[in-house]
């Protein structure tokens, strides 16, 4: 397999907007008189807020650098849920222009609001999300990511409108029809999580279409962690770039974060908007740019839903600016701590597994994880597609190697099946690696 199609030289300035333009003193200036703004905001208008800092002995008047925003509390998906419905608006109801909500598996959504000026902010920031990807004006873009009240549909949506795109809003799902219109809509860019897209390249095997042969070349690929080795597995099956984007319904939607189609090196936080942090997820601190964490953000501009300190529960560390050089990237989030197994002692993240079963040859880029109960010990079950071409006395051996891998990487004995062509579940969006049986 080849290495990522990395362009390897910055883009030219005359690409970049204003802020992707400022130097880092004046990002900073900017960020500290935005931060202030924010704080103030969510003190005044938010009653959990208040208490919270009130409780934790700090007023918005004590961030006068932006170090100080250590002294402040973080904010959890459970602060989100005691709020539920409204609780967390900053603004008047009727200045509330759109609701969205993530469904979040058990309990309550978790619902998230925007002003006129927040849907903008968005807009902007996934327009210079998708010029980043190498999205330009006049471009037709395949929106599949889901419309509703999931943020990606909608979201990439106005971003690509803004940056002067032709939007295709066919949303997720029907996949036959998104084979259809990608050949005869002839988009350039498509827009869908990684995991989905997989399902799509499927189809057009069975349709007996050729996807490296489409119109598109850019693929802007989030919602999910997917790891440097599918990157190199969608680059080859469909001849196109593939980016990442990141973003959160809390903090915003798609498009807080986004790679730089030249380099691919990581995704450039839209720092101008978003200010992120790393803590150790356990004794709470700040880490230095560099150190791996949890990401947390705090909102900059946001009216209706400021958010400060949220916990992403993503993990990843703070980079320099490569693309844009005054905004920080984030490595590729690997790993949520939710999606972490811990097996027998030894974490186990699932984008690990990704990574051995894709180098594996004969295997799919398609596999479930299993946890079960064995005695009193846990236990993990690997299920991995056979590629259509893969003999069927390969099977054997390659399970072997996939559990050696594991083993000599990972750390731990896993057990491993290669099932059939076409016998796992389909994502038809965010997909659910991990099944556990164990109760
Ligand atoms: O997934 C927003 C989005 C839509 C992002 C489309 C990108 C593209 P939520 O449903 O609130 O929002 O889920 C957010 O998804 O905390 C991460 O755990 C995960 N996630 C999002 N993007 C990435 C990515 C949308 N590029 C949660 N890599 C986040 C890894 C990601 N994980």
């Amino acid at each position: 397999m080849t290495a990522s199609r990395r362009l390897g030289q910055a883009p030219p300035a005359r690409l970049l907007d204003a802020a992707e333009r400022m130097s880092i003193d004046e990002l900073r200036v900017q960020q500290l008189d935005r931060l202030q703004w924010s704080l103030r905001h969510a003190y005044d208008n938010v009653e959990l807020y208040r208490r919270k800092f009130d409780g934790a002995g700090v007023h918005p008047s004590d961030c006068r650098e932006l170090a100080d925003l250590a002294k402040f509390p973080f904010t959890t998906k459970a602060d989100l849920r005691e709020g539920y419905p409204f609780g967390m608006f900053a603004v008047p109801r009727t200045e509330v222009r759109r609701i969205h909500a993530s469904s979040g598996t058990t309990g309550k959504p978790t619902v998230v609001g925007y002003t006129e000026q927040d849907i903008d902010t968005w807009a902007t920031v996934m327009a210079r999300s998708i010029r980043a990807s190498g999205g330009r004006p006049g471009m037709r873009i395949h929106v599949a990511y889901g419309y509703g009240l999931f943020t990606g549909g909608l979201g990439a949506h106005y971003g690509a409108e803004k940056l002067g795109c032709t939007v295709i809003p066919i949303s997720g799902g029907m996949t036959p029809r998104q084979v259809q219109l990608i050949a005869d809509f002839e988009p350039e860019v498509i827009m869908v999580t990684p995991s989905y897209f997989l399902t799509v390249l499927d189809e057009f095997e069975r349709q007996g279409i050729d996807p490296t042969a489409t119109s598109l070349r850019v693929g802007i690929f989030g919602a999910e962690p997917w790891t440097e080795q599918m990157r190199l597995e969608i680059e080859e099956r469909a001849n196109i770039h593939a980016v990442d984007i990141y973003g959160l319904s809390e903090v915003m939607g798609p498009g807080v974060a986004n790679e730089c189609v030249e380099t691919k090196d990581g995704l450039h936080i839209w720092e101008d908007h978003f200010y992120p942090e790393v803590i150790d997820p356990v004794e709470e601190h700040v880490l230095a740019d560099g150190e791996r964490g949890e990401l947390l953000f705090t909102t900059l501009t946001k009216q209706a839903l400021p958010i400060i300190r949220y916990r992403t529960r993503d993990l990843t560390r703070l980079l320099p600016g490569t693309g844009r050089p005054s905004m920080r990237r984030m490595e590729k989030v690997t790993g949520r701590s939710d999606d972490l197994i811990i097996l027998r002692g030894v974490n186990v993240f699932p984008t690990q597994i990704e990574e051995i079963v894709l180098r594996i040859p004969g295997m799919a880029p398609h596999f479930q994880l299993e946890l079960s109960r064995r005695g009193r010990m846990d236990h993990l079950t690997v299920r991995v597609e056979a590629r259509p071409d893969c003999p069927a006395e390969r099977r054997t051996p390659a399970a072997a190697e996939i559990v050696q891998a594991v083993k000599d990487n990972v750390g731990v004995t896993v057990d491993c099946l290669v099932v059939d062509p076409e016998t796992l579940e389909r994502s038809q969006g965010k997909l659910q690696r991990l099944l556990d049986k164990r109760s």
